[in-house]
């Protein structure tokens, strides 16, 4: 193609549209792909309709990834009809689980970028630009993160931060240990730099983000740093107030870690710790080496470091082989434990894992389950809420509310804080009141 046809040619900068499905590993990749397309004069785009290059990142953790794809490459295929020149790429973790099925499948697809290779996106936007499809699903040994651009300028006051990636625990039902590949973790030179780059442009808040983040172990002058270390070194950085992490594995929950959430004020007093469920027996059928009175414990100990801490989980029902009592027994659980959060799954099978030939669970009784683990983790979550109220809080204030003058932020707890006051301003960190809870959110005055 000459360089009069190329489709950037006159009319300013090139539009990039970004999909973007599950976690928020995927939101931070998002992230650093736009940036990396940016350089190359790439601006993002809200619509595919009038984009230069649509970019799906895709999420493989349960059933229906793989379908929602294809129809979502369905409804692109009018726009590349019309416009030949629109580059569709595939990333994330069903472009690393099949690639090369996509590109056979739909040929409007142009590129496909396995989790581990974003990096090589912008030559393969350019071999795209030069009527090349290409596939890249290697796990190579680098950080592909070095092979990315800097952070952008315009930060947001709470900001994701990869520090580890993929997994070595795999649990029965999951396919992060193929798809993220073995756990990998980021020099601590190099997260110090980026944690400093993102305060530097207005974070005020970090969320160090990895698949097991706290089997986190990176390197710094030859010694072998543990997240607790790590979370410490960040405390230092001046200008950054709050620091999170997520998601840890029960039996990496180390006691430097937990003595951390005890006497390091910046860690925000919220952990996401997974069970998946209560029960012994379904317990050891998801390999997940750990008991649930293993987990009870844990949660004790780490209560007894930080009293206040808001828990969240994450729960399967209807794992094959699952019974009314192994159900009952993650009702028992959660009660135990009182979640302040929870997200919950009806088991999908996984192509490629232990578990995926198993027999099923009846459909209707998983549903079953699910509804009532829901309703109860529903009333917990709202009482977790309701006990706010009257509190003081600490709220990083992130954006505009809908009404003028109200302003939505983040308590040290995680929960969305609605505040009337028209002096605050995205990234100031105030301390409020908590006057009043709703349903997904609280309401509170602003103190100082
Ligand atoms: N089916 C249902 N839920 C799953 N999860 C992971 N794999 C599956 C699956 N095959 C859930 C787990 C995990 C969360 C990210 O997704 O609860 O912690
Ligand atoms: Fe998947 Fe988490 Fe288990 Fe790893 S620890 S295999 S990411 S569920």
């Amino acid at each position: 193609m000459s360089d009069a046809e190329k489709p950037q040619t006159g009319s300013g900068p090139k539009k990039l549209h970004i999909k973007t499905y599950g976690c928020q590993m995927n939101v931070y990749d998002s992230e650093r792909m736009a940036e990396a397309m940016g350089a190359e004069g790439y601006v993002l785009s809200d619509t595919p309709e009038g984009a230069d290059m649509v970019l799906l990142n895709t999420c493989h953790i349960r059933e229906k990834a793989s379908e929602k794809l294809y129809s979502d490459l369905g409804r692109l295929k009018p726009l590349k009809l019309a416009n030949p020149a629109l580059k569709i790429g595939v990333a994330g973790c069903v472009a690393q689980a099949e690639g090369a099925e996509i590109q056979r499948r739909m040929p409007i697809v142009d590129i496909v970028v396995g989790s581990q290779a974003y990096h090589r996106l912008p030559a393969m936007a350019r071999a795209a630009d030069a009527g090349q499809r290409s596939l890249d699903t290697e796990f190579p040994a680098e950080d592909k993160f070095e092979h990315l651009p800097a952070r952008p300028l315009q930060g947001r006051p709470a900001a994701f931060l990869t520090v580890q990636e993929g997994c070595d625990k795999f649990c029965a039902f999951c396919v992060v240990p193929y798809t993220r590949g073995a756990e990998v973790s980021r020099p601590v030179a190099r997260i110090l730099a980026e944690a400093r780059a993102l305060v530097a442009r207005g974070a005020r808040e970090i969320t160090l983000l990895g698949q097991n983040v706290n089997a986190y172990h990176g390197v710094e002058d030859g010694a072998d740093w543990g997240l607790a270390r790590l979370v410490r070194a960040l405390a230092k950085v001046e200008g950054l107030e709050r620091i999170r992490y997520t998601t840890s594995h029960p039996n990496d929950m180390e006691a430097d870690l937990i003595a951390a959430h005890g006497d390091e004020p910046k860690l925000m007093p919220y952990l996401h710790l997974p069970v998946q469920s209560g029960s012994d027996r379904i317990l050891k059928a998801m390999n997940r080496k750990h008991t649930a009175d293993d987990y009870l414990r844990l949660i004790e100990q780490i209560r007894a470091a930080r009293p206040d801490i808001l828990i969240s989980g994450d729960f399967i029902v209807g794992f094959p082989g699952e019974t009314d009592a192994d159900f009952a027994a993650t009702m028992a659980l959660i009660e135990a434990v009182g979640y302040g959060m929870a997200y919950s799954f009806k088991y999908s099978p996984r192509p490629g894992t232990p578990a995926a030939g198993r027999t099923l669970v009846e459909s209707g009784v998983a549903d079953a389950r699910l509804q009532a683990l829901q309703a109860l983790i529903t009333r917990q979550q709202r009482a977790a809420q309701d006990a706010m109220v009257g509190r003081e809080l600490g709220v990083l204030i992130e954006r505009p509310g809908r009404v003028a003058g109200q302003w939505v932020g983040k308590s040290d707890y995680l929960h969305a804080v609605h505040l009337t006051d028209a002096s605050l301003a995205p990234g100031m960190l105030v301390r409020a009141r908590i006057t009043e809870g709703w349903t997904n959110s609280l309401a509170g005055m602003r103190l100082i």
